[in-house]
């Protein structure tokens, strides 16, 4: 299987006045082509430092190593940020937690989708135009063909998640990085637009780096899993592993955490993580 995405012993140090934050630590994994990691670790741990840093987008003043970080075989952390550029939105598209971030309430969706396209890859109008409707399609956005033209307050909370999924894959990315990107929608929202981000990621054949806080995401979701802790990866590997045996505490406690039908009595009090105490039980 063809592997997209390595990272190895990847660092990110960030120089603030009360001295450096090792936000990541070393962090290593594999991503293959059409499968779905998910990062998974509480607030703070490093989910999206590790994501961000992947493809540039860190915060200026921090300082990133990594011993191999390369996409489809090409380094990434050696390339200059017009380099970068390049690759984003072609070869990596990412998506955050809210899509008002990524969309620009003055303009059009059809501006917003097409431009990029047409730049990257020196189509025209018409080309771009018509993969924009045939990606809003995809991601159930009825009507595409009329409101391409509106703007982004036109549309719902949900429907601009789906925008957003529909502007990111504009680029045919060989990689989506997804940055929590439900957290901001009410449950039953969030599992629609889970859904649609695994059947797309079927689909079009691209792989997923999913960050989430929440197992439930990673039941429905992963292929592989990487539980992130303070900036380190403490437990690693399929999701089904990782699910039905968490070695460590940490992972363990977090599991506990997810309400499961008929086994958690309705009513009864979900486990709270007292870490970093149960880190302490670590051998
Ligand atoms: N611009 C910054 N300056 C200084 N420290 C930062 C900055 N951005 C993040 N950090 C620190 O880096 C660490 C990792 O942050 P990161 O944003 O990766 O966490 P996360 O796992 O994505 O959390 P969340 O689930 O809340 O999004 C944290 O300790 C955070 O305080
Ligand atoms: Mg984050």
């Amino acid at each position: 299987m063809k592997t997209v995405l390595e990272v190895e012993e990847l660092t990110v140090d960030i120089p603030t006045e009360q001295g450096e934050v090792h936000a990541v630590k070393g962090v290593s994994f594999n991503l293959n082509e059409g499968e779905t990691l998910c990062l998974v670790g509480e607030s703070g741990s490093g989910k999206s430092m590790t994501a961000l840093s992947i493809i540039g987008l860190q915060t200026p003043k921090a300082r990133i190593g990594a011993k191999r970080l390369t996409l489809l075989g090409k380094p990434l952390h050696t390339l200059s940020q017009r380099q970068l550029d390049q690759i984003r939105g072609k070869d990596i598209a990412i998506i955050f937690q809210d899509p008002m971030t990524a969309l620009n309430p003055t303009l059009t969706i059809e501006r917003q989708m097409i431009e990029g396209m047409m730049r990257h890859e020196g189509v025209n109008r018409r080309t771009a135009r018509e993969r924009a409707i045939d990606l809003l399609n995809k991601v159930g956005i009825p009507q595409a063909a009329e409101r391409l033209y509106q703007y982004p307050h036109q549309f719902s909370g949900g429907q601009r998640q789906r925008i957003m999924i529909a502007m990111a894959l504009m680029g045919k990315p060989s990689l989506l990085i997804a940055d929590e990107p439900t957290t901001a929608l009410d449950v039953t929202i969030q599992a629609q637009i889970l859904e649609l981000i695994r059947s797309l990621s079927q689909q079009l054949n691209f792989s997923l780096l999913m960050i989430t806080h929440d197992f439930g995401v990673v039941s429905a979701m992963a292929d592989k899993v990487c539980v992130m802790y303070q900036g380190e990866i403490v437990e690693s590997g399929t999701a089904r592993e990782v699910l039905e045996h968490p070695r460590h505490p940490y992972t363990q406690g977090l599991i506990a955490c997810i309400p499961v039908p008929g086994r958690t009595a309705p009513g009864s009090r979900l486990p709270v993580i007292e870490h970093p105490l149960l880190l302490k039980e670590q051998p």
